[in-house]
């Protein structure tokens, strides 16, 4: 990173960044490739985004890589995106536990074929002791099916109905332990939660990047941050008020 212009942080930081990976397709769209070239040039962008969130100081970083609707994309798709997670475990599993990140899961794991399955609990397993960064990837993860989970779980669990509150519901979450996330991040324009970490969104704040994902890099998340940087948080609050940060 010898030639990586330096940047001069913002003094607020976002603890927990997540990304709503947009454009892949039309990224390769425009350069007349297919589709899952597109996602492949989104995972090279990952390992790039990744490595500015842990110069950036960010703890959490929260990627959307494969929601519960996305099984309605052509098979040959579904099937490329899951050979994609495969090959980045294999591949890439090594050098990030050395780089100390902690790999989790959210979503509905059990979906996925058996030996994927089995790959990503070795990820989360072999790297659960990991501090520099947690990677929460979502895959086939859906806001109101994690929703739905949660509540089913609380009613096996014979959770009486005065004892459901906020708190206890976050921590029924596929991201119970983390906190929510501070800056919600979606490339490629578009102006839609998309069943993305509906309940733990509640107070983020948003930033839309018009740019496809594949080319969203280092100085443009460092934008993003800066911008962050001169939102006033209220949480519902007046102007000027104290925040609970
Ligand atoms: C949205 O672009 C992107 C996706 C649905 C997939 C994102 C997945 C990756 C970048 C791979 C990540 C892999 C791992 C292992 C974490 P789109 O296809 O909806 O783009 P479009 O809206 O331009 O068609």
């Amino acid at each position: 990173m010898t030639d990586v212009k330096p940047l001069k942080l913002p003094d607020k930081v976002p603890t927990h960044i997540a990304i709503i990976m947009d454009g892949n397709g039309r990224w390769a769209r425009a350069r007349s490739l297919p589709r899952l070239a597109g996602h492949r040039a989104g995972v090279d962008n990952l390992r790039r985004v990744l490595e500015a969130c842990v110069e950036f100081g960010i703890q959490y970083l929260t990627i959307y890589a494969f929601s519960t609707e996305n099984w309605n994309r052509p098979v040959d798709e579904v099937r490329g995106l899951m050979n994609i997670l495969e090959e980045v475990i294999d591949r890439e599993l090594q050098k990030l536990n050395e780089k100390g990140v902690q790999l989790r899961h959210i979503g509905r794991l059990e979906r996925l074929r058996p030996e994927l399955q089995e790959k990503v609990r070795h990820a989360i397993e072999l790297t659960r002791n990991n501090q520099k960064l947690v990677l929460n990837i979502a895959w086939n993860y859906g806001g109101r099916a994690e929703i739905v989970d949660a509540i089913q779980q609380i009613v096996a669990d014979g959770i009486s109905p005065d004892e459901v509150e906020e708190d206890l519901v976050s921590r029924y979450l596929y991201t119970a332990g983390c906190p929510d996330p501070d800056l919600i991040i979606r490339t490629a324009g578009e102006l839609r939660a998309s069943n993305f970490l509906i309940w733990q969104g509640a107070y983020s704040e948003w930033y839309i990047a018009s740019t496809y994902w594949p080319e969203f890099d280092r100085e443009e998340l460092f934008k993003a941050l800066c911008e962050y940087a001169s939102r006033e948080r209220r949480f519902g609050r007046v102007p000027g008020s104290v925040s609970p940060e």
